[in-house]
């Protein structure tokens, strides 16, 4: 079996869909922005703050080239930016399958609502960011993605089921 790659918005349910699925498949969860931030020694608003994005998405895709040399069988869970741009895109395809974990901008607001944790949705008006982002970002998680999986009133045993069949 190919690695499990999972990537989607803020809040679709990476790390816990990810933590259920390493279960099944008896192998590591390892979710990229708690990798980084055991690297970086603060948390992604920190790192946000003190050096920016860009050295944020540098640093994704420094990550993503050492998972490529990894041999043992892991699920991974990754940062809601990581798939955006051509190069982490084609080296999340080169480390396993993508599972695009897909939920409506409503349900993203309501389970992100009192997030004080995503530095891109800091501020004001969040309904307006999160709209924004999803019309930028569509298109790019669903051409780096396998297999779209829509997550919204499902389960997460139905969730899995989906994962489990298109990898069987
Ligand atoms: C980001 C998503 C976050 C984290 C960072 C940037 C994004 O991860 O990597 O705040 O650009 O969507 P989650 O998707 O786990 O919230």
């Amino acid at each position: 079996m190919k690695n499990i790659v999972l990537i989607g918005f803020m809040g679709c349910g990476k790390s816990s869909i990810g933590a259920k699925l390493a279960k099944v498949f008896q192998c590591p969860l390892i979710d990229t922005d708690q990798v980084l931030e055991e690297e970086f020694g603060c948390t992604i608003s920190e790192f946000f703050e003190r050096e920016g994005e860009e050295e944020f998405r540098k640093r994704e895709t420094m990550l993503l080239e050492r998972f490529i040399q990894k041999k043992e069988k892991m699920v991974l869970a990754t940062g809601g930016g990581m798939p955006l741009c051509a190069e982490n895109a084609a080296l999340l395809k080169k480390i396993g399958t993508v599972f695009f974990l897909k939920v409506t901008p409503e349900e993203t607001l309501a389970r992100l609502e009192n997030d004080t944790t995503r530095p891109l949705l800091m501020g004001e008006d969040k309904e307006k960011k999160v709209r924004k982002l999803f019309a930028e970002r569509m298109p790019k998680y669903m051409a780096a993605a396998d297999y779209v999986i829509e997550t919204d009133g499902k389960s997460f045993y139905e969730i899995i089921n989906e994962v489990e069949t298109a990898v069987k």
